[in-house]
């Protein structure tokens, strides 16, 4: 209503001092119009009556001439008509001549009107000269038209154009306003989901409200950090955001990350040191973080030069480039390193959490090395703890025990844990004959985090199953002795926009080189794999999924390469040789059997490719592949999402990889149904490409707003408001505390 009566009022004003200036115009050019209009007449009189007047004039006849005049003035503009002599004589007059008005003189302008005013109106008088024969001036004719019918027409046109002004200023004000109001509701409804949940949909933001969408997660951005998880999915994260998140809201807090792989190695490659960024999705993720965060991240130095390339304290400031943090190298024997991380990690939990059927393995003297290094490595981080109330990020599944361990010596740290890999069933997780031990250690943790729900409920099931303990199912945590802890699916991601996109040549460019480094044609259709040559990755079956597309399609042969890059990764364990092995086994056998001259179907390379080199083959391919058996998250699909800022390729998805819960415009594939993954790389072929764009734009948005900030601005947010929960407990237990002792003493406590 308001915004009607802003609208409305004012146009109305302006319409009306319109109307006022204009109706003077109006009137005049009105009475101008009918003016000449009844000159015209009197001039037409005249020439019609001239010769019978003059004729009348000249016999004298006044009897017909008043006759005459009688007709004439029938006519009800012509008023009056009247005969002057030459010297200005009134001798003959109609009967509507004005009383006291008398012959009147000829204008100065030469012209034969005349407007006179009087008492009864304004009259209008057309003299026109009377000539006898052989041109004997015999007077003037004058001929009087009354003018107050102009006036009345002329006032009321004014009053006509004024009620039209003002019904038309009315009709445009109300459509107006009904447009306005109808626009102004759908930005504001696209203003208020673009800020509430941003491309929850995945839709793109409307054209119109996108630039003002942005720009107020901006200004919410750099104004202030969110205080609430609500708060958090509005605005577009990122370092600063989550820098700012740590300020507020966790002040003061140290952070420290604990993870078994290293974020940088130095190996020593002849007498040179090489630096190495490994093919690590945890690495991946948690590096962004550290940068933006800065703090201490423990990990295990397993480069062969790692030793000779920290100080003292085995600190090293890292990333080597723009140093941001710190990173705490820790040294591990053989013995510890093959019971540890070989043996109960990759031996026992690895298969344990994988459903991929390769038997877990448990030893004794694996879990006592477990157990070892994860005290090694709580020791390090209470060496490290400056305050006694870190933020410590424990990661995956080689630190079990290690949350407990922190809890029992830092009882006030935050304690976040992520578990990167997959949690099985309490059936399955019953195999492990230290369940108890594992469970009890990750409950150390204030919040223990997963990609997916249905890991989190495997892993309340299997607490509920082999610990006494308290569940509160509704607000998923865990109570066990002193600490509660939040269990809860925070989805893994990657930064946005990716380091590595930085510098990247063109799709173009990158296909050409792509093509000329493998020897392909650059007609040859590009699939790519990326992955560490592990079982879960499905990475055989892929390649028999490239067999089957050419058989039930050979229309394909010679026209489509897989080219798969894999890291040899944990190969000194047989499973793992024998994944490699059968890879290449089945590479050669497919490649023996479509390959020809000049052209094969698979690619292998096995060797650990850097970040820079692996974007530039996702830019250049025209699929990717990502068919893990299982897989907790899998970066490598986020990773080729990222690459694509042409907004183009296909991703093809297993469904048993956290990343298809997320990125559902992939293809989707049941990974040991080959028949099905060959049509699936058959379809991605055939795409057409307005199809792929708007899947792939889709995909972009979801990665870009669940970016690797986001996922860990949600776990801080969560562990902030767990600290001031247990403040507030806190205060009121000394209350209450204070009460029972003024109570016992007699005093009273307020
Ligand atoms: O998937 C679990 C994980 O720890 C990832 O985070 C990482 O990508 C991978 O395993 C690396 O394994 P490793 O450090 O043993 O080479």
């Amino acid at each position: 209503m308001r915004m009607a009566f802003r609208f409305v009022l004012p146009l109305l004003a302006l319409l009306g001092v319109m109307a006022w200036g204009a109706a003077p115009f109006v009137g005049d050019l009105i009475e101008r119009w009918f003016r000449a209009d009844v000159e015209m007449r009197a001039q037409l009189v005249f020439h019609s009556i001239q010769d019978s007047v003059t004729g009348l004039v000249e016999s004298k006849a006044d009897r017909k001439i008043t006759q005459l005049f009688k007709r004439i003035t029938q006519d009800e503009r012509v008023l009056a008509l009247g005969v002057c002599t030459p010297d200005g004589q009134l001798t003959h007059q109609s009967a509507a001549w004005p009383k006291q008005y008398g012959c009147p003189t000829v204008p100065a302008t030469g012209k034969p009107f005349a407007v006179e005013h009087l008492e009864s109106g304004s009259i209008l008088s057309a003299t026109f000269p009377l000539a006898g024969a052989e041109g004997a001036d015999l007077g003037r004719l004058v001929i009087l038209h009354d003018l107050r019918f102009i006036e009345r027409r002329s006032s009321s046109a004014e009053i006509y154009l004024a009620i039209c002004l003002a019904i038309l200023g009315l009709g445009v004000a109300i459509v107006t306003v009904l447009v306005a109001r109808l626009t102004l509701r759908g930005w504001v409804r696209a203003v208020r989901q673009g800020m509430s949940a941003p491309d929850q949909n995945g839709k793109v933001l409307p054209p119109e409200v996108g630039p003002l969408i942005r720009e107020m997660r901006k200004m919410l951005r750099d104004l202030d950090v969110p205080r609430s998880l609500t708060e958090a999915i509005r605005i577009e994260w990122s370092p600063d955001s989550l820098r700012g998140l740590l300020r507020d809201e966790l002040p003061g807090a140290e952070v420290l990350v604990v993870s078994n792989r290293e974020p940088y190695i130095h190996n020593r490659e002849g007498d040179q040191i090489v630096l190495q960024r490994p093919a690590s999705g945890l690495v991946t993720a948690l590096e962004p973080i550290m940068r933006a965060c800065g703090g201490t991240w423990i990990a295990h130095g397993s480069g062969s030069a790692d030793p000779v390339t920290v100080d003292r304290n085995d600190h090293l400031a890292v990333p080597p480039e723009a140093p941001a943090y710190t990173l705490r190298r820790l040294w591990l024997s053989d013995a510890e390193q093959d019971g540890y991380y070989y043996g109960f990690a990759n031996e026992g939990m690895w298969p344990l959490c994988h459903i991929v059927f390769v038997r877990p393995t448990f030893r004794a003297s694996d879990w006592a090395q477990y157990v070892a290094v994860n005290r090694k490595f709580a020791d390090a981080v209470i060496a490290e703890a400056k305050t006694p109330n870190p933020v410590v990020l424990v990661q995956d599944y080689h630190f079990a025990l290690l949350p407990r361990m922190v809890r029992e010596r830092l009882p006030e740290a935050t304690i976040i844990t992520f578990w990167h890999i997959p949690w099985p069933n309490p059936e399955v997780f019953s195999i492990c004959p230290w369940r108890e031990e594992i469970l009890a250690g990750l409950l150390g943790s204030s919040i223990l985090g997963f990609h997916t729900q249905f890991h989190c409920l495997n892993f309340l099931d299997s607490v509920d199953r082999f610990l006494e303990c308290q569940i509160d199912r509704e607000h998923s945590t865990v109570r066990a002795s002193t600490t509660t802890t939040l269990v809860r699916p925070y989805p893994i991601s990657i930064e946005w926009p990716p380091r590595a996109l930085a510098g990247q040549p063109p799709i173009e460019e990158c296909r050409d080189r792509v093509r000329r480094a493998h020897g392909l044609s650059p007609s040859v259709r590009l699939a790519v794999g990326v992955e560490r040559f592990d079982y879960t990755k499905g990475i055989a079956d892929r390649f028999r999924a490239m067999e089957s597309l050419l058989d039930s399609h050979p229309g394909w042969i010679g026209r489509v390469t897989l080219l798969q890059v894999a890291a040899p990764t944990r190969s000194r364990l047989s499973a793992y040789k024998d994944t490699q092995t059968e890879a290449e086994t089945v590479a050669r056998e497919i490649n023996a059997r479509f390959g020809t001259e000049d052209w094969v179907p698979i690619l292998l390379v096995s060797r650990h490719h850097e970040p820079d080199e692996v974007f530039t083959l996702f830019r250049a391919a025209d699929l990717c592949l990502v068919s893990s058996l299982h897989d907790g998250m899998n970066l490598v699909a986020k990773e080729f999402v990222a690459a694509r800022d042409d907004e183009d390729g296909v991703l093809v998805l297993s469904t048993f990889a956290g990343a298809s819960r997320e990125l559902q415009e992939a293809l989707i594939v049941n990974p040991y149904d080959i028949g099905a993954m060959g049509k699936a790389i058959h379809q991605a072929l055939s795409m057409p490409a307005d199809q792929r764009r708007d899947r792939m734009r889709l995909m972009r948005e979801m990665v870009g707003e669940n970016n690797i900030y986001f996922w860990a601005a949600r776990m801080l947010l969560d562990a902030a408001r767990m600290r001031k929960r247990r403040h507030i407990e806190r205060r009121i237990a000394v209350v209450s505390q204070g009460k029972a002792t003024g109570a016992k003493t007699g005093e009273r406590r307020w």
